[in-house]
């Protein structure tokens, strides 16, 4: 068998961490048997430059034609003036509606090695194991009209608009049942209820879809206090589903119990092909440098063998190779503890690819 592979590293460490995590799949293959065709294509500022788009209809050709898309990040400073539709953070948004990724899965875990890594207490965040499902083709990011009025006065007003349809909200909301059901049976439904119609629609259709679902809590979570409830007693969470806008916040909020955005892989489902992406972004003040994590690249590439691919035990153990290196003491800066020993991004993606063939 060989499977298709879009890759799509964008910009600033999505440059460097996308590469490691292809020699991990490249051995996973050797090791599997499996053939892998890597096919890289232009998004985000990269693209910007290369041909003036975000998101030229090459790339979405060969993500379309793929098994499984492996994203880095976009975005950047040079970017920063370009006008709204131009953007490289457009090339994203472009590809989760273009294909139909509605569901997007960012566990936060905290590695028992690396609770010290965390900028918040031992106590707190120890134990951490938190599946984040966030809506990403609706809501506030897509949702019409949206613009700016300019008036003649010299004032202006702009516009988004967050709204869902039933549909959108129910199968996310299965999605999240369906997670919830294969981890601790706790889903937490993300809302604004008190405030929103649109999170009261939300609450009604999560509760209709979860008498489907006997066997998995639900409880139902205001926002504010949800955020609140992640840093002061994140072993209540097991399963999260909100949306898109929730989902974006609380997910980065997140990240801080598992020590470090280098470390948080996404998978981004629900279309024909799936997407999968690190959390973190570009990083401007550190690209090109050779020292950002490969860490979240690779636990996406394995996140990308388990859903896209279903190689489950190849998955496994790409995820036992992170952690016998992380057990082993090596570190990046981000996750090092100070005065600690730092690996760069090769060293750290040569470790892990030399752990994984150890276990063949
Ligand atoms: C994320 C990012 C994106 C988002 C940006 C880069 C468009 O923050 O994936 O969380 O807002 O969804
Ligand atoms: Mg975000």
């Amino acid at each position: 068998m060989t499977y298709r592979i879009a890759v799509l590293p964008g910009d600033g460490i999505g440059q460097e961490v996308t590469p490691e995590a292809l020699r991990v799949l490249a051995a996973v293959g050797k090791g599997a048997g499996v053939g892998f065709e890597f096919e890289q294509a232009l998004v985000g500022g990269a693209a910007i430059d290369a041909g003036g788009t975000p998101l030229p209809p090459a790339t979405l050709d060969v993500c379309r034609a793929a098994h499984a898309i492996l994203f880095g990040a976009v975005g950047g400073p040079r970017w920063d003036d370009a006008p709204h539709e131009q953007r490289p953070e457009r090339g994203l948004l472009g590809l989760r509606k273009e294909l139909d990724l509605y569901a997007n899965l960012r566990p936060a875990k905290c590695f028992p090695m690396l609770v010290d890594a965390s900028p918040l207490k031992r106590s707190v965040v120890e134990g951490t194991d938190i599946m984040v499902i966030r809506e990403l083709t609706g809501g506030l990011y897509f949702g019409e009209p949206r613009g700016v009025e300019r008036f003649a006065d010299g004032g202006s007003r702009a516009i988004n608009t967050m709204a869902y349809t039933s549909r959108e909200i129910e199968r996310v909301a299965r999605v999240g049942f369906e997670v919830a059901r294969k981890r601790g049976r706790r889903l937490a439904s993300v809302d604004k209820a008190n405030v929103l119609v649109v999170s009261q629609l939300w609450r009604e259709v999560v509760t209709r879809v979860g008498r489907e679902y006997p066997d998995v809590a639900l409880e139902h979570v205001l926002v504010d206090n949800c955020a609140m409830a992640l840093v002061r007693r994140p072993t209540q969470f097991d399963t999260i589903v909100t949306e898109n806008t929730f989902g974006d916040i609380l997910s980065d909020e997140a990240a801080i119990l598992a020590g470090s955005m280098g470390m948080l892989p996404s998978a981004s489902l629900g279309g024909t092909v799936g997407l999968f992406e690190p959390v973190h972004g570009t990083a401007p003040d550190i690209a090109g440098k050779g020292v950002a994590n490969p860490i979240a690249a690779i636990l996406s590439a394995a996140m990308l063998l388990r859903y896209a691919l279903n190689m489950t035990e190849d998955a496994d153990r790409v995820e036992r190779a992170v952690v016998r290196v992380l057990e082993s003491g090596h570190r990046t800066a981000d996750i090092a503890g100070p005065g600690g020993p730092v690996v760069g991004t090769r060293e750290m993606g040569d470790l892990i690819v030399r752990a994984l063939e150890a276990q063949a």
